[in-house]
Protein backbone atom coordinates (compact mmCIF):
# COMPACT_ATOMS: atom_id res chain seq x y z
CA UNK A 1 0.00 0.00 0.00
CA UNK A 2 1.47 3.43 -1.16
CA UNK A 3 1.89 6.67 1.48
CA UNK A 4 -2.10 7.37 1.26
CA UNK A 5 -3.79 11.37 1.77
CA UNK A 6 -4.84 12.30 4.76
CA UNK A 7 -7.46 13.23 3.73
CA UNK A 8 -8.77 9.34 3.69
CA UNK A 9 -7.46 8.96 7.19
CA UNK A 10 -9.80 11.67 8.85
CA UNK A 11 -12.94 11.64 6.68
CA UNK A 12 -12.72 7.26 7.94
CA UNK A 13 -12.50 8.88 11.04
CA UNK A 14 -15.22 11.10 10.85
CA UNK A 15 -17.85 7.94 9.37
CA UNK A 16 -16.38 5.93 12.60
CA UNK A 17 -16.50 8.80 14.93
CA UNK A 18 -12.44 8.21 16.34
CA UNK A 19 -9.69 10.56 16.74
CA UNK A 20 -6.11 9.46 15.14
CA UNK A 21 -3.11 10.44 16.11
CA UNK A 22 -0.48 12.54 14.24
CA UNK A 23 2.67 12.03 15.56
CA UNK A 24 6.18 13.91 14.80
CA UNK A 25 9.36 12.35 13.77
CA UNK A 26 12.57 12.91 13.35
CA UNK A 27 14.10 9.00 13.44
CA UNK A 28 13.97 5.99 12.57
CA UNK A 29 12.85 4.37 15.62
CA UNK A 30 10.32 6.89 16.27
CA UNK A 31 8.69 6.01 12.70
CA UNK A 32 9.81 2.33 14.18
CA UNK A 33 8.10 2.49 17.23
CA UNK A 34 4.94 4.14 15.91
CA UNK A 35 4.47 1.53 13.18
CA UNK A 36 5.14 -1.18 16.01
CA UNK A 37 2.00 0.21 17.92
CA UNK A 38 -0.14 0.88 14.84
CA UNK A 39 1.01 -2.43 13.57
CA UNK A 40 -0.21 -4.58 17.20
CA UNK A 41 -3.02 -2.61 17.12
CA UNK A 42 -4.29 -2.34 13.93
CA UNK A 43 -4.49 1.39 13.78
CA UNK A 44 -4.01 4.09 10.82
CA UNK A 45 -1.18 6.40 11.22
CA UNK A 46 0.22 9.80 10.46
CA UNK A 47 3.59 10.25 10.27
CA UNK A 48 4.18 14.27 10.57
CA UNK A 49 7.17 16.23 9.88
CA UNK A 50 8.29 19.75 11.55
CA UNK A 51 10.60 22.13 9.30
CA UNK A 52 12.73 21.16 12.01
CA UNK A 53 12.52 17.71 11.14
CA UNK A 54 13.04 18.35 7.73
CA UNK A 55 16.46 20.25 8.42
CA UNK A 56 17.83 17.59 10.76
CA UNK A 57 16.95 14.85 8.33
CA UNK A 58 18.03 16.86 5.30
CA UNK A 59 14.47 15.81 4.42
CA UNK A 60 15.58 12.72 1.92
CA UNK A 61 16.01 10.61 5.00
CA UNK A 62 12.22 11.38 6.21
CA UNK A 63 11.08 10.31 2.56
CA UNK A 64 13.41 7.38 2.80
CA UNK A 65 11.92 6.46 6.12
CA UNK A 66 8.25 6.55 5.64
CA UNK A 67 8.68 4.23 2.48
CA UNK A 68 10.64 1.64 4.70
CA UNK A 69 7.70 1.89 7.24
CA UNK A 70 5.05 1.50 4.19
CA UNK A 71 7.08 -1.25 2.50
CA UNK A 72 7.56 -2.99 6.19
CA UNK A 73 3.47 -2.64 7.34
CA UNK A 74 1.70 -2.77 3.45
CA UNK A 75 -1.64 -3.79 5.47
CA UNK A 76 -1.42 -0.06 7.13
CA UNK A 77 -2.64 3.51 6.12
CA UNK A 78 0.08 5.51 6.94
CA UNK A 79 -0.25 9.11 5.63
CA UNK A 80 3.10 11.52 5.52
CA UNK A 81 2.04 14.83 6.85
CA UNK A 82 4.06 18.57 6.94
CA UNK A 83 3.61 19.99 10.52
CA UNK A 84 3.43 23.94 10.57
CA UNK A 85 4.54 24.41 7.17
CA UNK A 86 5.21 28.11 7.02
CA UNK A 87 5.30 29.09 3.37
CA UNK A 88 4.11 27.85 -0.37
CA UNK A 89 7.69 26.86 -0.75
CA UNK A 90 7.83 24.93 1.89
CA UNK A 91 4.73 22.86 1.38
CA UNK A 92 5.73 22.97 -2.67
CA UNK A 93 9.13 20.88 -1.25
CA UNK A 94 7.45 18.76 0.68
CA UNK A 95 4.76 18.16 -1.96
CA UNK A 96 7.59 17.48 -4.32
CA UNK A 97 9.58 14.68 -1.67
CA UNK A 98 6.26 12.41 -1.61
CA UNK A 99 4.60 13.62 1.43
CA UNK A 100 0.62 13.15 1.41
CA UNK A 101 -0.94 16.24 3.34
CA UNK A 102 0.60 19.32 4.33
CA UNK A 103 -0.06 21.81 6.88
CA UNK A 104 0.05 25.77 5.91
CA UNK A 105 -0.02 27.17 9.28
CA UNK A 106 -1.38 30.66 7.76
CA UNK A 107 -2.53 31.83 11.47
CA UNK A 108 1.53 32.69 11.49
CA UNK A 109 3.48 34.62 9.04
CA UNK A 110 6.75 33.10 7.57
CA UNK A 111 8.68 33.82 10.82
CA UNK A 112 6.40 31.26 12.45
CA UNK A 113 5.90 33.92 15.34
CA UNK A 114 3.83 37.01 14.50
CA UNK A 115 0.32 36.57 13.84
CA UNK A 116 -1.32 37.08 10.55
CA UNK A 117 -4.86 39.36 9.73
CA UNK A 118 -7.46 36.71 8.67
CA UNK A 119 -6.99 38.09 5.47
CA UNK A 120 -3.57 37.00 5.13
CA UNK A 121 -3.93 33.41 6.20
CA UNK A 122 -6.97 33.45 3.85
CA UNK A 123 -4.49 33.89 0.94
CA UNK A 124 -1.49 32.51 1.59
CA UNK A 125 -3.86 28.85 2.87
CA UNK A 126 -5.80 29.70 -0.78
CA UNK A 127 -2.69 29.49 -2.51
CA UNK A 128 -1.14 26.21 -0.95
CA UNK A 129 -4.38 24.41 -1.47
CA UNK A 130 -5.05 25.33 -5.08
CA UNK A 131 -1.28 23.99 -5.88
CA UNK A 132 -1.39 20.70 -3.62
CA UNK A 133 -4.83 19.97 -4.44
CA UNK A 134 -3.33 19.23 -8.46
CA UNK A 135 -1.45 16.51 -6.80
CA UNK A 136 -4.29 14.98 -4.65
CA UNK A 137 -2.45 16.22 -1.34
CA UNK A 138 -4.79 17.08 1.70
CA UNK A 139 -4.10 20.74 3.29
CA UNK A 140 -4.33 21.46 6.93
CA UNK A 141 -5.10 24.88 7.92
CA UNK A 142 -5.25 26.90 11.38
CA UNK A 143 -7.09 29.41 12.55
CA UNK A 144 -6.28 31.24 16.07
CA UNK A 145 -3.30 31.23 17.64
CA UNK A 146 -1.72 28.41 20.18
CA UNK A 147 0.16 29.74 23.29
CA UNK A 148 3.69 28.40 24.10
CA UNK A 149 7.02 29.24 22.13
CA UNK A 150 8.97 27.15 23.65
CA UNK A 151 9.71 25.36 20.39
CA UNK A 152 10.06 28.04 18.26
CA UNK A 153 6.29 27.77 16.49
CA UNK A 154 3.91 30.06 18.15
CA UNK A 155 3.21 33.77 19.05
CA UNK A 156 3.02 33.16 22.65
CA UNK A 157 -0.27 35.02 22.76
CA UNK A 158 -3.44 33.14 22.43
CA UNK A 159 -6.25 33.83 19.95
CA UNK A 160 -9.01 31.09 20.38
CA UNK A 161 -10.47 29.86 16.79
CA UNK A 162 -13.55 31.90 16.19
CA UNK A 163 -16.25 29.42 15.08
CA UNK A 164 -18.27 32.26 12.37
CA UNK A 165 -14.73 32.37 11.09
CA UNK A 166 -13.56 28.83 11.00
CA UNK A 167 -17.02 28.72 8.76
CA UNK A 168 -16.08 31.87 6.57
CA UNK A 169 -12.10 30.16 6.47
CA UNK A 170 -12.95 26.72 4.96
CA UNK A 171 -15.62 27.98 2.61
CA UNK A 172 -13.05 30.67 1.01
CA UNK A 173 -9.99 28.56 1.30
CA UNK A 174 -11.54 24.83 0.44
CA UNK A 175 -8.84 23.22 3.06
CA UNK A 176 -9.32 19.39 3.64
CA UNK A 177 -8.77 20.22 7.56
CA UNK A 178 -8.89 22.72 10.37
CA UNK A 179 -6.85 23.44 13.57
CA UNK A 180 -8.29 24.70 16.03
CA UNK A 181 -6.77 27.02 18.91
CA UNK A 182 -9.03 25.96 21.68
CA UNK A 183 -6.50 26.45 24.77
CA UNK A 184 -3.73 24.48 23.80
CA UNK A 185 -0.24 25.11 23.49
CA UNK A 186 3.16 23.19 21.88
CA UNK A 187 5.44 22.02 24.88
CA UNK A 188 6.24 20.31 27.87
CA UNK A 189 4.78 23.45 30.20
CA UNK A 190 1.47 23.66 29.37
CA UNK A 191 -1.07 24.69 32.40
CA UNK A 192 -0.29 24.94 35.97
CA UNK A 193 -3.58 23.10 36.92
CA UNK A 194 -5.94 21.32 35.55
CA UNK A 195 -7.14 22.90 32.32
CA UNK A 196 -10.43 23.93 30.54
CA UNK A 197 -10.77 23.61 27.13
CA UNK A 198 -12.96 25.26 24.91
CA UNK A 199 -15.04 22.18 23.48
CA UNK A 200 -18.04 24.46 23.13
CA UNK A 201 -15.89 26.18 19.89
CA UNK A 202 -14.82 22.46 18.18
CA UNK A 203 -19.17 21.74 18.59
CA UNK A 204 -19.35 25.39 17.25
CA UNK A 205 -17.17 24.55 13.94
CA UNK A 206 -18.34 21.27 13.53
CA UNK A 207 -22.19 22.54 13.38
CA UNK A 208 -21.32 24.73 11.09
CA UNK A 209 -18.47 22.18 8.89
CA UNK A 210 -19.96 18.94 9.58
CA UNK A 211 -17.30 17.57 6.58
CA UNK A 212 -14.04 19.23 7.31
CA UNK A 213 -11.99 16.78 10.00
CA UNK A 214 -11.24 19.62 13.15
CA UNK A 215 -7.38 19.48 14.28
CA UNK A 216 -5.93 19.71 17.68
CA UNK A 217 -2.11 20.90 18.26
CA UNK A 218 -0.94 21.13 21.84
CA UNK A 219 -2.43 17.45 22.68
CA UNK A 220 0.62 15.98 24.65
CA UNK A 221 -0.84 14.83 27.99
CA UNK A 222 3.01 15.52 29.65
CA UNK A 223 2.21 12.49 32.10
CA UNK A 224 3.91 12.69 35.48
CA UNK A 225 5.23 9.28 35.37
CA UNK A 226 7.24 9.92 32.72
CA UNK A 227 8.33 12.98 33.86
CA UNK A 228 9.31 11.56 37.11
CA UNK A 229 11.44 8.73 35.56
CA UNK A 230 13.44 11.60 33.71
CA UNK A 231 13.87 13.43 36.94
CA UNK A 232 14.86 10.05 39.08
CA UNK A 233 17.40 9.70 36.56
CA UNK A 234 19.30 13.13 36.61
CA UNK A 235 16.97 15.22 34.85
CA UNK A 236 15.62 18.37 36.00
CA UNK A 237 12.08 19.26 34.69
CA UNK A 238 9.48 20.83 36.22
CA UNK A 239 5.78 19.16 37.55
CA UNK A 240 3.28 21.06 35.34
CA UNK A 241 -0.13 20.10 33.37
CA UNK A 242 -0.73 18.68 29.75
CA UNK A 243 -3.84 18.02 28.64
CA UNK A 244 -5.58 14.58 30.31
CA UNK A 245 -6.55 11.92 27.81
CA UNK A 246 -10.27 12.65 29.03
CA UNK A 247 -10.08 15.89 27.88
CA UNK A 248 -9.06 14.79 24.61
CA UNK A 249 -11.68 12.04 23.86
CA UNK A 250 -14.41 14.45 24.82
CA UNK A 251 -12.94 16.87 22.47
CA UNK A 252 -13.43 13.93 19.89
CA UNK A 253 -16.73 13.23 21.18
CA UNK A 254 -17.39 17.19 19.85
CA UNK A 255 -15.89 16.77 16.51
CA UNK A 256 -11.91 16.56 16.59
CA UNK A 257 -10.00 13.72 14.35
CA UNK A 258 -6.72 14.97 14.30
CA UNK A 259 -4.83 14.70 17.81
CA UNK A 260 -1.12 16.42 17.28
CA UNK A 261 1.58 14.77 19.80
CA UNK A 262 4.95 15.01 19.84
CA UNK A 263 6.24 16.52 23.20
CA UNK A 264 5.04 12.96 25.18
CA UNK A 265 7.38 11.41 22.45
CA UNK A 266 10.15 13.32 23.37
CA UNK A 267 9.75 12.71 27.16
CA UNK A 268 9.18 8.85 26.68
CA UNK A 269 12.73 9.46 24.40
CA UNK A 270 14.43 11.05 26.88
CA UNK A 271 13.28 9.38 30.13
CA UNK A 272 14.05 5.73 28.70
CA UNK A 273 18.08 7.25 27.18
CA UNK A 274 18.63 8.55 30.84
CA UNK A 275 17.62 5.63 32.73
CA UNK A 276 19.19 2.95 30.52
CA UNK A 277 22.66 5.25 30.99
CA UNK A 278 21.70 4.88 34.80
CA UNK A 279 21.90 1.41 34.96
CA UNK A 280 24.30 0.26 32.11
CA UNK A 281 26.73 2.63 32.74
CA UNK A 282 29.38 1.12 30.51
CA UNK A 283 26.99 -0.11 27.56
CA UNK A 284 28.10 1.74 24.16
CA UNK A 285 26.67 0.00 22.15
CA UNK A 286 24.00 2.80 20.31
CA UNK A 287 21.24 -0.02 19.27
CA UNK A 288 20.99 -0.87 23.27
CA UNK A 289 19.86 3.08 24.23
CA UNK A 290 17.93 3.75 20.98
CA UNK A 291 16.12 0.58 21.54
CA UNK A 292 15.09 1.63 24.67
CA UNK A 293 14.07 4.92 23.68
CA UNK A 294 11.71 3.13 20.59
CA UNK A 295 10.17 0.73 23.08
CA UNK A 296 9.42 3.65 25.13
CA UNK A 297 8.25 5.77 21.79
CA UNK A 298 6.09 2.25 21.41
CA UNK A 299 4.45 2.29 24.54
CA UNK A 300 3.27 5.81 24.27
CA UNK A 301 2.10 5.33 21.23
CA UNK A 302 -0.04 2.38 21.31
CA UNK A 303 -1.79 4.14 25.08
CA UNK A 304 -2.73 6.68 22.77
CA UNK A 305 -4.24 4.55 19.53
CA UNK A 306 -6.69 2.87 22.12
CA UNK A 307 -7.74 6.01 23.94
CA UNK A 308 -8.08 8.08 20.65
CA UNK A 309 -10.36 5.13 19.38
CA UNK A 310 -8.34 4.60 16.24
CA UNK A 311 -7.32 0.98 17.05
CA UNK A 312 -9.07 -1.63 15.30
CA UNK A 313 -10.15 0.53 12.52
CA UNK A 314 -6.25 0.13 9.55
CA UNK A 315 -8.67 -2.38 7.77
CA UNK A 316 -12.10 -0.46 7.46
CA UNK A 317 -10.85 0.89 4.09
CA UNK A 318 -9.38 0.39 0.87
CA UNK A 319 -6.67 2.87 0.46
CA UNK A 320 -6.51 5.65 -2.36
CA UNK A 321 -3.58 7.29 -4.18
CA UNK A 322 -2.57 10.47 -4.72
CA UNK A 323 -3.79 9.96 -7.90
CA UNK A 324 -7.17 8.60 -7.07
CA UNK A 325 -7.38 11.85 -4.57
CA UNK A 326 -7.38 14.21 -7.12
CA UNK A 327 -10.90 12.81 -7.83
CA UNK A 328 -12.06 14.89 -4.26
CA UNK A 329 -11.08 17.74 -5.31
CA UNK A 330 -12.91 18.41 -9.33
O1 LIG B 1 4.46 22.00 16.75
C1 LIG B 1 5.66 21.80 16.76
C2 LIG B 1 6.21 20.45 16.94
O2 LIG B 1 6.25 20.09 18.28
C3 LIG B 1 7.52 20.33 16.24
O3 LIG B 1 8.58 20.87 16.96
O4 LIG B 1 9.77 22.33 15.34
O5 LIG B 1 10.94 21.41 17.36
O6 LIG B 1 10.35 19.92 15.44
P1 LIG B 1 10.00 21.16 16.24
P1 LIG C 1 2.75 18.86 21.82
O1 LIG C 1 3.90 19.78 22.06
O2 LIG C 1 1.69 19.03 22.86
O3 LIG C 1 3.15 17.44 21.68
O4 LIG C 1 2.07 19.30 20.43
C1 LIG C 1 2.64 18.92 19.22
C2 LIG C 1 2.03 19.61 18.05
O5 LIG C 1 1.01 20.25 18.14
C3 LIG C 1 2.72 19.45 16.77
O6 LIG C 1 2.14 20.20 15.75
ZN1 LIG D 1 1.39 22.11 16.35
Amino acid sequence: MPLVPMKQILDEAIKGNYGVGAFNVNNMEQIQGIMRAAKEVNSPVIIQASRGALKYTSMFYIKHMAAAAVEDNPELPIALHLDHGNSLETCKQAIALGFTSVMIDGSLKEDSKTPTTFEENVEITKEVVQYAHKFGVTVEGELGTLGGIEDGVGSGKVKLTDPDEAAKFIKLTGIDALALAIGTSHGAYKFKAQPVLAMDIISAVQAKAPKVPLVMHGSSSVPEELIDIINKYGGKLEHTMGVPIESIQQAIKHGVRKINVDTDGRLAITGAIRKFFTENPSEFDPRTFFGAAREAVYQVVKGKMIAFGSARHSGDYQPLTLEEAKGFYI
